[in-house]
């Protein structure tokens, strides 16, 4: 293993310059529509957006909210969770906002441990969780891959849960073909700048599969108002903005596209990753049928601090998607876990690296990543 410093071409870890390139000529068009309509919330773009977005994930209903985190805390909602005595079981390796949903909805969050090979919080891995308080399961779509759908619909079904999907990594994803609503009735997703489908801010959005509840969703983000301006229930002020709307709308065109180019320079690393023995390296574990979104893409690296310094050291930035398990992390010591409870998920964050990833990077700059990370482990050859 090798570890010299050089200086060399610089491979940022993530970039939205050219993605903002792309969209920005005919949002400055739109922009000037805005302005001379002068109507900032909940006006015709972010009706416009839900429809297209509903449409472009094959959802029945979409309601869009101020962020993925208000996005899941509505779903909980939605499906009566929101007291302490409920419980609902999600990833320890997710970012917090998963688990922050669950108690800004009300409820008790129980971390159950993931699968050794995909990483995802699984029906099998979390079955041994479920106690006679749970009412609701959160299993999160992780850099894009999703979860074994069939199963957790399973699972929900035989045990009267409520499944709620945190998509916010997958957006575009499809099960063999078929639509997350086709699974569960809530589909959470985030429009944070740097996700696949992402804003000039924040925003989010919730896919419903039933129209029963889209009146409640839409009362829920704008205060718990009806439409005559009564608020029946306490809810939240999470409305996306027109302004990211009118955004999101002209880079939703580009998603398939841009899945595509992240699914091209997946293969690209895998490729180029192969000849490297498994011990040393290897990708998390996929399935075609699943069609990963490759939100991010990870590897399990042996010695992943040395080669994180040494991609450092070349120019390469990386970055840990996530660095400290959930149920170690102070925000959530009421969940009453420590260190050895969960532990494939505490051995995975031990190991995982995010190689840079994104519509920035050339195939040449995919290549020379993987080739830094060859001589790392096998020498000059
Ligand atoms: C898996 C996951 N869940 C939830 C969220 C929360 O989304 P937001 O930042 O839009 O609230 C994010 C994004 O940070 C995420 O990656």
């Amino acid at each position: 293993m090798r570890s010299t410093t050089c200086t060399a071409r610089l491979i940022d870890f993530v970039d939205l310059r050219p993605v903002h390139r792309t969209c920005l000529p005919r949002w400055r068009r739109k922009l000037q529509e805005l302005v001379k309509r002068s109507q900032w919330i909940l006006g015709p773009e972010v009706a416009a957006f839900e429809r297209e977005f509903a449409d472009a994930m094959g959802a029945p209903f979409c309601v869009a909210t101020a962020s993925g985190t208000d996005a899941l805390t509505l779903a909980l909602w939605l499906a009566g969770v929101s007291t302490p005595e409920q419980e609902v079981v999600t990833t320890p390796l997710s970012a917090p906002f998963t688990a922050l949903a669950i108690v800004r909805a009300g409820a008790r969050v129980r971390f159950a441990d993931i699968d050794e090979n995909t990483l995802l919080l699984e029906p099998a891995t979390a079955e041994p969780y479920l106690t006679r308080n749970t009412v609701a399961v959160l299993p999160v779509h992780l850099y894009g891959q999703l979860c074994d759908l069939p199963g957790w619909k399973r699972l929900a079904s035989n045990r009267q849960l409520a499944l709620i999907q945190d998509a916010c990594q997958a957006h575009g994803a499809f099960y063999c073909g078929r639509a997350l609503t086709e699974f569960s009735h809530w589909v959470a997703y985030s429009f944070y700048p740097t996700k696949n489908l992402g804003a000039l801010g924040d925003g989010g959005a919730l896919c419903l599969a039933r129209e029963g509840d889209l009146e409640m969703a839409r009362a829920l983000r704008d205060g718990g108002r009806r439409e005559d301006h009564v608020a029946v229930v306490p809810g939240m002020n999470s409305r996306l903005d027109e302004l990211q709307a009118a955004y999101l709308r002209v880079a939703l065109e580009h998603l398939p596209r841009w899945n595509e180019r992240r699914r091209h320079l997946a293969r690209i690393y895998d490729e180029e990753l192969a000849s490297i023995p498994v011990e040393l390296i290897r990708p998390v574990k996929r399935f075609p049928e699943r069609a990963s979104v490759y939100h991010l893409y990870v590897v399990r690296a042996n010695q992943r601090e040395a080669l994180r310094e040494y991609l450092a050291n070349h120019g390469v930035r990386t970055a840990i998607h996530y660095p400290v398990p959930l149920h170690l992390q102070p925000a959530f010591t009421s969940a009453g876990l420590r260190p050895g409870d969960l532990p494939v998920a505490e051995k995975a964050t031990q190991e995982i690296l995010s190689l840079p990833f994104g519509l920035h990077l050339r195939e040449s700059d995919v290549r020379h990543v993987a080739a830094l990370i060859r001589r790392f482990y096998l020498g000059p050859r």
